[in-house]
């Protein structure tokens, strides 16, 4: 997680990839780290050198626009490759750079925008080849993955490559209702995504806790449900054009009918049932009156007011897990329902919807909402986005809608990427329904996560999400992405992601002295999954609103993919298939992780607010020292006592397993899950034949 790891992978980042895919490396070439994985791709012969300047020719398209992306890149190049400082690696040679954009793309910006685009990288420098500017800006994403660092200095991996993406729509929501995230910090998120190939930011930016940007006509929305931060709507413009600049669109969302309680709170006149600010139960359940017309004269006018700040065709208007009791057991709703034939409250949230669906369409607009919309009809045209799994998917282009998958691509189940890479949208549908998936979208809510936390959250496992949005259906090797991720991971970190320069602060803010025993903890540990976080946050929720919750327990620190357990487990296949050199190096790392348990009671002396972590460490230390007497043929009665360590971790493992486990059952101390098992198991099961 600390620098050292990011250098290490700098100065051989293609090399570590081969090594890992091939089983032979003696045979193995070198094989840049491409995130996503292009249509197509045929390695060149002999790399560029990077010494120069990058002269820029431009035979067709050129526009200011993309002379800032040139701009862009080369700052990215320089940062990358460090070609500004490697004079002494020769003579200083300009990368000769033709971008041939052959046309201006009238569709820029919508779903129908050109990604395309054809990149040739050889002796006489690099042709980049697209119909439109945002080919020539996923074309530079995947040309700042050719840099690579040989002994003769920074160079150019030669390449021809042809791509395009498979979906047209590939977003990340992030919700900054929960927690508020700075124009600073989704502008950093804004870059990660363009160097992932990512076109669509769904910025949810209303729920039950707060709304987040600006309204001239209703101010009581900055004054009590913004919760004290809020987007101005000069900000809101800046982050669209800051997206727009890398062919990002930003679809907003402003959820109603439920998912309304601090909008509710300012506005209480429209409420189904009156909220009561200082119940912070309700923050979850309360929902518009849709029976009342000034709700929808409220609603015209905010949607109106938000749409217009908003380029984007497409505008969400949310949907989900309305509460039906907050209807019904309203009398005056629900004999408004009886008479006016509404069965129940799903038939009375489509009339809703297609009101808000019509009102949209004033303003330009398609609507979007989540799949609770579509299960009673309602028009055509609106968007469903799928999240509660892909048969909502299924039904939902069934009736005709265009559709958004996210069900399987929930960033907060805080599971590691590969169990999302896994996941393709489109697999569980028939091909007629298949024409109507437009494309997914990853979601990291925030009920547990703060500003601090995002980076680390989101990438790198958002970037392999985007592989499975862009790249080609069968492209899905877990081993060869679990080999790409920690390269890609570490591209974004030096281009200014800040996952591991947060996790390192966060450890040293907890262990000032030295954070490096607890950073080592945490480099093979990882938080419990599927919500049991959030179990825990909602037992808080009636006492204390998230907002005030402390987040920076090691938990919150301990990232989803162990990249250095993945390393390890990986590791242990190689040696038990053959690869004995291996043996000295998985000898050390199980011995630096026995001996870090004494680090860390040390530690704990001096920092009792880690004490939650002396059992975590000690089961640590256990493991490790199953795996050292697995390796070495250790000597008389350390098998019950490895056996008792594996089992253990088991139980903890599956004690948030599932949703339904982590709801349920005991959590394990500080909330933390050993990542090293399966390698140390492997060690078990095969005895002395190491
Ligand atoms: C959702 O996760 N409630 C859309």
């Amino acid at each position: 997680m600390a620098g050292e790891r990011v250098l290490a992978f700098l100065h051989m980042r293609h090399a570590l990839v081969a090594a890992a895919i091939l089983v032979t490396p003696c045979i193995a070439m070198a094989a840049p780290a491409l995130i996503p994985m292009p249509a197509s791709y045929v390695p060149g012969a002999r790399p560029i050198t990077l010494t120069g300047r990058v002269e820029v020719t431009w035979p067709r398209v050129r526009s200011p626009l993309l002379d800032r992306v040139v701009g862009r890149f080369e700052r990215r190049l320089d940062v990358l490759s460090g070609r500004r400082y490697a004079p002494e690696y020769g003579p200083v040679v300009p990368l000769r750079l033709q971008i041939d954009c052959t046309a201006k793309d009238p569709h820029m910006l919508s779903v129908e925008m050109r990604e395309h685009y054809h990149l040739q990288v050889d002796d006489h420098g690099v042709l980049l080849t697209a119909d439109g500017p945002a080919g020539v800006i996923r074309g530079l994403a995947t040309l700042l993955q050719l840099v690579d660092h040989t002994a003769d200095g920074p160079v150019l991996d030669a390449a021809v490559i042809d791509d395009r993406p498979r979906f047209a729509w590939r977003g990340l929501l992030i919700d900054v209702s929960r927690h508020f995230m700075t124009p600073a910090t989704l502008e950093r998120q804004i870059d990660a995504m363009e160097l992932a190939k990512l076109n669509v930011l769904h910025l949810h930016l209303s729920d039950g806790q707060s709304f987040r940007v600006e309204s001239h006509r209703y101010p009581r929305i900055q004054k009590i449900a913004a919760r004290g931060e809020y987007y101005t709507q000069g900000q809101i413009r800046a982050l669209v054009a800051y997206a727009a600049e890398r062919a990002i669109r930003v679809v907003p969302e402003f959820d109603t009918p439920g998912h309304s309680f601090a909008l509710l709170t300012a506005y209480p006149q429209y409420a189904a049932q009156t909220p009561d600010a200082m119940d912070q139960r309700q923050v979850y359940v309360d929902a518009f009156d849709p029976t009342r017309p000034e709700t929808y004269v409220f609603l015209r006018h905010l949607y109106h007011e938000m749409a217009r700040l908003f380029p984007d065709t497409y505008f969400h208007a949310g949907g989900d897990e309305v509460r039906g009791w907050q209807w019904t057991q309203n009398p005056r709703i629900a004999a408004y329902m009886k008479a006016h034939g509404y069965a129940d409250p799903k038939a009375l949230q489509a009339a809703f919807t297609a009101r808000i669906a019509r009102m949209l369409e004033h303003d330009g607009k398609v609507m979007m909402g989540w799949d609770e919309v579509s299960e009673a009809p309602v028009p055509q045209g609106v968007m469903v986005e799928a999240w509660r799994g892909q048969k909502y998917a299924a039904s939902a282009a069934a009736a005709g809608h265009p559709v958004v998958v996210s069900a399987g691509y929930y960033l907060d189940l805080l599971q590691p990427a590969a169990e999302h890479y896994r996941v393709d949208p489109t697999d569980t549908l028939s091909d007629g329904q298949k024409k109507q998936v437009i494309g997914a979208e990853a979601a990291l809510w925030t009920e547990t996560v703060t500003e601090e936390m995002l980076d680390a959250r989101l990438w790198p496992r958002t970037a392999a999400i985007a592989e499975r949005f862009w790249s080609l259906q069968d492209v899905r090797d877990p081993d060869s992405l679990s080999a790409r991720l920690p390269v890609m991971q570490d591209e974004l970190q030096v281009l200014g992601n800040r996952a591991q320069a947060n996790t390192y602060r966060m450890a040293a803010r907890l262990a000032p002295a030295d954070p490096q025993p607890l950073l080592t903890l945490l480099s093979v540990t990882g938080p419990v999954r599927n919500y049991a976080r959030n179990h825990q946050a909602w037992q808080y929720l009636h006492k204390v609103p998230i907002t005030q919750q402390q987040f920076d327990t090691p938990a919150d620190i301990a990232a989803p993919d162990s990249f250095a357990a993945q390393a390890f487990n990986r590791d242990v296949r190689a040696c038990l298939a053959g690869q004995h050199a291996l043996k000295t190096d998985l000898r050390a790392r199980l011995v630096a992780w026995r001996d870090n348990d004494a680090a860390m009671v040390r530690l704990v002396a001096q920092y009792p607010v880690l004490q939650p972590l002396l059992p975590v460490s000690a089961e640590l230390a256990a493991l490790a020292r199953a795996g050292l007497a697995a390796l070495d043929g250790g000597g008389h009665g350390w098998r019950d006592s490895a056996r008792h360590a594996i089992t253990l971790a088991h139980q903890q493992i599956d004690a948030s397993a599932t949703t339904k486990a982590a709801h349920t059952m005991a959590q394990p101390p500080a909330d933390l899950v050993q990542e090293i098992v399966p390698g140390i198991e492997a060690l078990m099961a095969s005895g002395r034949k190491t």
